[in-house]
């Protein structure tokens, strides 16, 4: 059975559409069929999408640099949907060069593909370091350290609503003549920290996504004492909700190429949605979390020094080359101000480095 078949029989199963959510979960993991699940090749250019760290090691050199700020000697780290492995690699190189190595580095990744891509990446650029990296299938307890996730909240599955009369309804997944579309379910009623939209007009559709606010309350009771840095595109709640966004956040990507039609490629391509930053970051107060500090990724890698990284560099060519690579990571019209950083804190309430030049906490 091919992927188009396993949603079109969860469906008639259903006897109803399934929820967007549920969509989105079968398309990006289900076994072995699902984008995440596949073999192909997703990130970098031969994939479908670049991530910051595929694009430069300065990324995961900075945030390496948090982490050493707030790392004590027994401390671990534990990183969420590592990717290509490329992120471990550059933060555990630089906080080798910082002499503030963790004593673990733990990865927790869904797909066996990409734990098996992630160990090749770290067994080749650090060989010396991988006994350090332990991959787990599910959350510790007791954790101390720092957790990362970096585009991991924007692949968890979104609810799609849209605006009826006046009331805010589920808009989900149903078939008709034999082709998938999108069918409107029941009310939805707010809930949690889950807020919705001010009414708009009529057809006005965003997402919610009730998926990473648990996960961030399933995070609160597996740490005793952590930092933890979440990193994806995404805004604050009256920007998500801005008027003009009338058709939502959601975001397919298929060799580069970005399109907002979640039923084509199925299985091929990344489908996302923005990350709603304000519902994160009540949801981890709710939770019992301390919001740490909320920055764009450009305010966020210049507080810790990215420019330095330039300025020490001697040779010409690799200048030229880094100077491009922050281009990319800091200008707004590339990933500067469309990706944000949100700090959260259990138990460990520090004042950080990475949100000096900026904290718009205040605007959640
Ligand atoms: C866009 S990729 C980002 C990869 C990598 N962090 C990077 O920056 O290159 C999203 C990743 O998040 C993972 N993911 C989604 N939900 C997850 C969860 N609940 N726990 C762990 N990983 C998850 C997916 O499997 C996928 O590998």
């Amino acid at each position: 059975m091919n992927l188009d078949e396993v949603i079109k029989n969860s469906i008639i199963q259903n006897q109803a559409p399934i929820g967007f959510d549920e969509f989105m979960q079968l398309a990006l993991y289900y076994p072995k069929l699902g984008y995440y699940r596949s073999g192909s090749e997703k990130f970098g250019e031969k994939g479908d999408f670049i991530t910051a760290p595929e694009t430069s090691d300065l990324f995961g050199f900075c945030l390496a640099r948090q982490c050493a700020q707030v790392l004590k000697k027994t401390d671990d780290i534990l990183e969420f949907g590592a990717g290509s492995g490329i992120l471990a690699a550059q933060i555990l190189f630089e906080l080798g060069r910082l002499d503030c190595l963790p004593q673990h580095y733990y990865i927790l990744e869904l797909s066996a593909e990409l734990q098996h891509r992630q160990k090749q990446t770290i067994a080749k650029a650090l060989p010396e370091l991988l006994d350090r990296v332990v991959w787990l299938n599910e959350l510790p307890t007791g954790f101390n350290g720092v957790v990362i996730a970096n585009e991991v909240l924007d692949a968890m599955p979104a609810k799609r609503i849209i605006q009826k009369n006046n009331k805010f309804y589920e808009l989900g997944v149903g078939i008709e003549k034999d082709t998938l579309t999108w069918q409107v379910k029941k009310e939805v009623i707010q809930e949690g920290a889950v807020k919705l939209p001010p009414l708009m007009s009529d057809g006005h559709t965003t997402e919610i996504n009730k998926q990473a606010l648990a996960w961030v309350d399933s995070l609160y009771d597996a740490l005793e004492n952590a930092l933890i840095l979440l990193i994806d595109y995404g805004m604050h709640r009256g920007e998500y909700f801005h008027p003009q966004r009338t058709d939502g956040t959601l975001r397919c990507y298929y060799q580069h190429k970005a399109s907002d039609d979640p039923f084509i490629n199925i299985g091929e391509q990344d489908i996302s949605t923005s990350v709603n930053f304000s519902d994160i970051s009540d949801q981890a107060k709710l939770s019992g979390f301390k919001v740490s500090g909320y920055a764009t990724q450009a305010l966020f890698l210049i507080s810790l020094g990215v420019d330095e990284y330039l300025l020490n560099e001697a040779d010409e060519n690799k200048r030229i080359s880094l100077a491009q690579q922050i281009k990319q990571l800091v200008l707004p019209s590339a990933m500067g101000e469309s990706f944000k950083v949100l700090a959260l804190s259990k138990n460990r309430h520090v004042k950080l480095i990475g949100f000096k030049e900026q904290d718009l906490s205040h605007k959640l």
